[in-house]
């Protein structure tokens, strides 16, 4: 595709990468990415805001040849993750007399991951500004979103803010700009829910930070940009900002059937008592979609049956994530059925120290769940429903 205009002198020459289906040898891409970089060219200097993946290099080189660009004086580094650090050295290359701008911290690390020298450098304070001459880019300090670096750079005159992954979807799209909210509303949520909800507290304050600036236009580092973003911020309030829904997801994995009779019944009534309930095999389902379904649940129950003396790895794996992503969840549980004995729960519970969460009854049955074990899951599920409707949550 060829590069797409903003507005006059800014435009999109980032890389759209269809086919990449695995983003860090972890997250599932099931819609690919993009890469996202932007020149900007003002009356007096030109600046490109970030670069692309390394394997896509050519293409943003192509983009700045179709536009004849013969200088640029200031490559922006919102972030120095090499999904938009890696072509930097190239484009350095290529272009002797730019500087790289970014944050001290950035600089520290484009030096660690991509051996840049340190004479290529001008680092940035929060709100300093450059001056492209008729335009001019502020550079908003924004820590951890997800890295320790990250800035967003504001174009003032055209109030755009480039937000390097915050507010970012992975979505191959040959639109520039968001025309389905709905999808991605989808996909910036899962893009959340991997990426930024560890970070919950900082994507607050800096939500907070951007609010009385005046954008019309947010042009992300994944997917496509925002020319209404109003959507996406309040999105973003309302998974950073508000308490837990009425829900429950269960990851559950099953291997002669017991648990899998008991995830049954809890679902049952769970649903009878109005708590919504999320249900996934971890067999077959999509991380992404699990720790979607994380973002506003207010209670994890974890279902397994014991392997030798633990959870189902797989039910292990989807403890660790949960943890690693820091849901917020308020109240977790654990079921499940075992053969001969073993310390599942001990297990789990040790893998979840980053939920904050209060340890409902669990309810572990030797072999095929009875009479009493389906009570015992009645109780669970009551206990919940009531926890729930304490909190007040909807
Ligand atoms: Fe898209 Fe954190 O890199």
């Amino acid at each position: 595709m060829k590069p797409r205009e903003i507005k006059p002198g800014v435009y999109f020459v980032g890389a759209v990468d269809w086919d990449r289906r695995l983003f860090d040898s972890l997250i599932p891409l099931p819609d690919g990415t993009s890469y996202n970089s932007y020149l900007v060219k003002g009356s007096e200097k030109t600046a490109l805001i970030d670069t692309v993946d390394p394997t896509m290099e050519q293409v943003l080189v192509n983009h700045l040849d179709e536009l004849k660009i013969k200088s640029i004086d200031y490559v922006i580094a919102n972030h120095a993750e090499q999904d938009h650090s890696g072509s930097i050295p190239g484009i350095l290359e290529r272009y002797p007399k730019a500087k790289l701008v970014c944050t001290p911290r950035c600089k520290g690390m484009l030096v660690d991951l991509l051996l840049v020298a340190e004479d290529r450098f001008v680092t940035v304070e929060d709100r300093e500004t450059i001056s492209l001459g008729d335009r001019t880019l502020e550079f908003i300090h924004a820590p951890w979103v997800h890295w320790p670096e990250t800035m967003f750079t504001y174009l003032r005159e055209d109030k755009i803010i480039f937000s390097c992954d915050f507010f970012g979807s992975h979505l191959a799209t040959s639109n520039l700009y968001v025309t389905d909210e709905g999808q991605v509303y989808e996909a910036a949520k899962r893009y959340y829910s991997e990426i930024m909800m560890p970070f919950r507290t900082n994507v607050q304050k800096n939500l907070e930070k951007i609010k009385d600036y005046p954008i019309d236009i947010i042009s992300p580092s994944h997917g496509p940009v925002y020319d209404k973003p109003e959507f996406i911020i309040k999105a973003h309030r309302d998974w950073a900002f508000c308490e837990p829904r009425n829900i429950v997801v269960l990851p559950y994995v099953s291997m002669h059937g017991s648990t899998r009779r008991m995830v049954t019944h809890i679902v049952e009534a769970l649903a009878g008592r109005g708590v919504t309930v999320k249900q996934f095999d971890l067999t077959v389902t999509d991380l992404g979609k699990l720790a979607m379904a994380l973002v506003d649940a207010a209670t994890i129950i974890i279902a397994t049956p014991t392997v030798h003396a633990g959870p189902h790895p797989a039910a292990a794996y989807a403890a660790f994530l949960a943890n690693v992503v820091r849901a917020n969840v308020k109240f977790a549980s654990i079921i499940g059925s075992y053969g001969w004995g073993g310390k599942t729960v001990d297990q789990l519970v040790a893998m979840i120290p980053n939920l904050k969460v209060e340890l409902l009854p669990t309810v572990i049955v030797k072999g095929y769940p009875r009479e009493a074990d389906f009570a015992a899951l009645d109780d669970l599920a009551e206990t919940i429903a009531r926890k729930h409707k304490e909190h007040d949550f909807k």
